[in-house]
């Protein structure tokens, strides 16, 4: 142990004090020198002697409450309020002191004198109080996504109590609430704000405790969230641009078909065209074909006022056979005769010279 030169006179006149009283410090203890209890309950102190010793008293708060012989022999000012006894019986050197059903106006110091060379130690004492939680609103019913509001109250609490909230049992955000304590005589009320957005049905709870308190109080109120009704405005939205995207869809098909209507068309006048055009060609390719024999009359009109023969000349109809001086050959006077048989079929040429 390390100690200054300044210090030494402190140390001496200690010293001396302790040698005026008896150095007792190695022979008296008192546990616990600090007791914290939930106010009702009982608080007890222990006090230990080496050696040998009489008398014991006990003052809380600075009066004499209880005073125990080593034998065991009590004598108290209130035998309900406060009691001793030997730790185990016929075993002096522990006495066991208990206040019962404490209440704050014991909260302070406790004390312990032992007759004779021990002197006295001083415990001190602090009672807690727990109080009541409510939650002001009560069970709620709000629309859904609506920002809902809770106040918890608590009264009458001491020391100032820790305050929290549950939602559905889970643990909510410190962020999302606002604790303020206010003192309402020897105690704390305090309120605490909680804010969320309704979502779904939950239970709220609100929760206070103090340090000694080993079952937290709580307050449950239930949040009813009600469905939101159908926004209408993206409900016709939703209609409008489903019908606009239909409407463009079939405007779509409409063109489409349209076009393949418009060209099926084109291409049935073009087939008719060009089957006109393969029949011309045809019947021209008949008359250019005339010199041969046996083909079937396409050109053949029934009425038959004019028709092509296969000999390349005009008939007359009712007139079978006709002749025609041969031109070329009338210079060498002589006649040429081409006759053409009804049946159209079979020629018979007779060229005469004369
Ligand atoms: C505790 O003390 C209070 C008043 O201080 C009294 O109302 C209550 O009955 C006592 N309880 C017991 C168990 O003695
Ligand atoms: C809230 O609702 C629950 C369940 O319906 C009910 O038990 C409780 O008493 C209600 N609380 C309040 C404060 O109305
Ligand atoms: C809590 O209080 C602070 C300051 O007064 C404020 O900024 C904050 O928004 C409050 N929070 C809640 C959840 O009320
Ligand atoms: C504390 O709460 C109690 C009970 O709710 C009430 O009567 C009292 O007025 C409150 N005190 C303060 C200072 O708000
Ligand atoms: C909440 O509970 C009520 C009945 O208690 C029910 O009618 C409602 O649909 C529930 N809301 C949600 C969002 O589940």
């Amino acid at each position: 142990m390390a100690v200054s030169w300044k210090s030494l006179p402190n140390l001496l006149c200690i010293c001396l004090l302790l040698c005026a009283t008896g150095v007792v410090s190695q022979k008296f203890q008192l546990e616990p020198l600090n007791a914290t209890a939930l106010k009702g309950s009982d608080v007890q102190f222990n006090a230990t002697v080496e050696g040998v010793w009489q008398v014991m008293a006990w003052s809380v708060g600075g009066l004499l409450v209880l005073t125990v012989s080593s034998t065991g022999d009590i004598t108290s000012s209130s035998l309900k309020q406060y009691s001793a006894r030997l730790c185990s019986s016929g075993d002096s050197r522990c006495v066991e002191f208990t206040i019962h059903n404490v209440t704050r106006r014991y909260s302070g110091p406790v004390t312990c004198t032992v007759q004779g060379e021990y002197g006295s130690k001083t415990a001190h004492l602090s009672v807690q109080e727990s109080g009541t939680v409510n939650i002001m609103e009560g069970n709620v019913t709000v629309m859904q996504d609506e920002q809902v509001e809770f106040r918890c109250i608590t009264s009458a609490w001491f020391p100032i109590p820790t305050v929290s909230w549950t939602q559905n049992g889970q643990a909510v955000n410190s962020n999302l609430y606002n604790t303020t304590s206010m003192v309402d005589g020897d105690s704390f009320n305090s309120t605490s704000v909680l804010n969320f957005q309704a979502v779904r049905n939950t239970t709220v709870e609100c929760w206070a405790t103090v340090p000694t308190l080993t079952n937290p109080q709580s307050s449950s109120v239930l949040l009813v969230v009600v469905p939101k009704p159908p926004d209408w405005t993206v409900l016709i939205a939703v209609v409008v641009s489903f019908t606009s995207f239909a409407l463009l869809v079939l405007l779509i098909i409409g063109i489409i078909f349209c076009y393949k209507r418009r060209k099926e068309k084109q291409r049935n006048y073009q087939d008719e065209m060009s089957r006109r055009v393969r029949t011309q060609s045809q019947i021209s390719g008949v008359s250019a074909a005339g010199q041969r024999q046996g083909q079937v009359n396409t050109g053949y009109v029934p009425d038959g006022q004019t028709s092509v023969t296969d000999s390349g000349f005009s008939q007359i109809n009712g007139s079978n056979t006709f002749e025609m001086p041969n031109a070329v050959n009338s210079n060498h006077a002589g006649n040429a005769y081409i006759t053409v048989d009804e049946s159209g079929v079979r020629k018979h040429r007779h060229v005469t010279i004369v």
